[in-house]
């Protein structure tokens, strides 16, 4: 009897939000002026795409949704897409919807998603807000407090679509005290979790309708909490700098990847080779080389649209496929630096310079040896499968530029070390003494290639479990982005 009271007062089963994006720290100041062009906006990672979820016809314009926190507010851009811009609607609180408009839905208690808080904005910056909590008692429509937002036609009387119409941004903070009925706690702290969704609706020509979280037919309302994503704020500060042009991406998710991989396989071999491999008429899409496109966004409308002036077609496949193909080339791409090891990398780093003998023949951020080569960027440069593999076994062939030698020359001298350069007549040799020696092979009395790399492969025996963990989790964190 008790067992079947507790169900029913749980309700039917609630499936788990679709969508999950991990909260920032901002870095670095945000100033709201429509531009997002501040370093805090340019590293954070975009929301996954949104999603039309009732779409008939017409062009799927995309936005790119972020979000970031500090202390006081949370902050939320769109960037949308739109060759068709307009906007009329300036009083307070009116039906922003029909017109270009973007929203943010937010429940700050997961346990009662119900009490949820609107806020909508259209082009040219008029916003309605609303409370919908179990203990609200005003009108339907709800004061905010301290909220500051610009739209890219902040303040003009009217937005008509013109042809140079392009895209439109909203840059939004919103002071957590305005939360403070429903959220654990304001600001929020590590790991809290809310739940929200962002969207995008109305507008003239095109009025497509688009959300972060999908929203599952048969319903048709943005007014559905239960379809929320999942927001998880993080008290870990953004990496500093956020080079230019760099975005961070969530780490891709390895069974969306695993999917991606077998439509990437049936659908793109005839031009692109197996598994990203080059292929005979197009390039390796996870090669190790400065890649064109390397946001999701990016990837998503060269497999969508296609390349124009190329071979690269436009894909038929449905969206949904075309996102795990994404996933599966981030992948492919992906390097020890994007998801490093866990452990303790200061002990790790101990283990470098001590025990390890690591700097004997390795240079990191401009000391040590020179017999290997130059870790300082390895983590950014190799996957972390490769890292454990260098540490563990002998590579079957020895890159060039580090194969052994030992030689004696023709007036008795013996020399150890890996051949730098060499052709039919002269070689350089970088001793084990970490001197350069040029040498003419006629004053050679023997040369002998080493089979054996001089880099161990043994330190999974060498070193303790724990010791060796700790190694990886350092040397997967060498990068220069960090040195930033
Ligand atoms: C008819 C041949 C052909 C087919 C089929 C094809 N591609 Fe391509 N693809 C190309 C060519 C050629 C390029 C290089 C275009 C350029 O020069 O920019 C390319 C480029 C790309 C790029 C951009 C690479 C970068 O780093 O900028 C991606 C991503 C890509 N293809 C993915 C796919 C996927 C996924 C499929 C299958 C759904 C696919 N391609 C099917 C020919 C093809
Ligand atoms: C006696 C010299 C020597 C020592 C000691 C040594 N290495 Fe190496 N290491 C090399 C050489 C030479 C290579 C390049 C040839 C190869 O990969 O076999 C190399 C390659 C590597 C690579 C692969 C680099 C790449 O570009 O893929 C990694 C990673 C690495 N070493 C890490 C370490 C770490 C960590 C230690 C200490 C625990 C260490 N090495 C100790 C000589 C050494």
């Amino acid at each position: 009897m008790t067992a079947l009271v507790l169900l029913l007062a749980i309700g039917p089963m609630r499936a788990a939000p679709a969508v999950e994006y991990h909260i920032q720290r901002a870095a670095s100041p945000i100033t709201i002026d429509a531009k997002l062009d501040e370093p805090a906006w340019r590293a954070a990672a975009p929301t996954s795409d949104f999603v039309f979820n009732w779409y008939a016809s017409g062009d799927k314009e995309p936005t790119e949704a972020k979000l970031l926190w500090d202390d006081d507010n949370l902050y939320v851009s769109w960037r949308c897409s739109d060759r068709h811009i307009s906007a009329f609607e300036r009083k307070r609180h009116g039906p922003v919807s029909k017109d270009d408009c973007v929203e943010i839905f937010l429940s700050p208690n997961p346990a009662k998603v119900r009490n949820y808080y609107t806020f909508e904005i259209n082009a040219i910056g008029t916003m309605l807000n609303r409370c919908r909590t179990d203990w609200w008692t005003g009108p339907p429509t709800w004061e905010p407090e301290g909220v500051e937002y610009r739209t890219t036609f902040h303040g003009l009387a009217r937005k008509d679509e013109s042809a140079g119409d392009k895209e439109w941004i909203v840059e939004l903070a919103i002071p957590f005290s305005n939360f403070s009925r429903d959220a654990a706690h304001t600001p929020p702290r590590d790991g809290d979790e809310w739940r929200l969704n962002l969207t995008r609706i109305g507008g003239q020509t095109n009025p497509q309708a688009s959300t972060w979280s999908p929203i599952p037919p048969p319903s048709r309302s943005f007014h559905t909490p239960e379809n929320f994503g999942k927001v998880v704020f993080l008290a870990q500060a953004q990496r500093r700098g956020g080079a230019r042009g760099f975005v961070r991406e969530p780490a891709p998710n390895p069974e969306e990847a695993a999917a991606g991989k077998a439509l990437y396989n049936a659908n793109c071999t005839m031009c692109h080779g197996l598994n990203g491999e080059q292929g005979d008429r197009a390039p390796a899409l996870g090669a190790r080389r400065n890649y064109l496109r390397r946001t999701s966004a990016d990837l998503f409308d060269a497999v969508k649209n296609g390349i124009k002036g190329t071979l690269m077609p436009a894909s038929p496949l449905p969206d949904a496929d075309v996102h795990k193909i994404v996933t599966y080339i981030r992948s492919l791409r992906a390097t020890a630096a994007d998801a490093p090891a866990e452990g303790n990398a200061a002990n790790g780093e101990t283990i470098f310079n001590g025990k390890g003998g690591c700097t004997q023949c390795h240079m990191l951020g401009g000391r040590g040896g020179l017999l290997g080569p130059d870790l300082t960027d390895i983590a950014a440069e190799r996957k972390l499968a490769d890292l454990q593999a260098a540490l563990t076994h002998p590579k079957s062939i020895i890159p060039r530029g580090f194969r052994p030698v030992h030689l004696t020359t023709l007036d008795g001298r013996q020399i150890r070390g890996v051949v730098k350069n060499e052709n039919n007549f002269s070689l350089q040799v970088l001793g084990m003494d970490g001197k350069l020696h040029l040498l003419l092979r006629s004053e050679l009395q023997q040369l002998t290639y080493e089979p054996e790399s001089l880099m161990p492969s043994d330190f999974d025996k060498k070193l303790s479990k724990d010791e060796f963990q700790d190694l990886l989790a350092f040397l997967s964190r060498q990068t220069r982005r960090r040195a930033q």
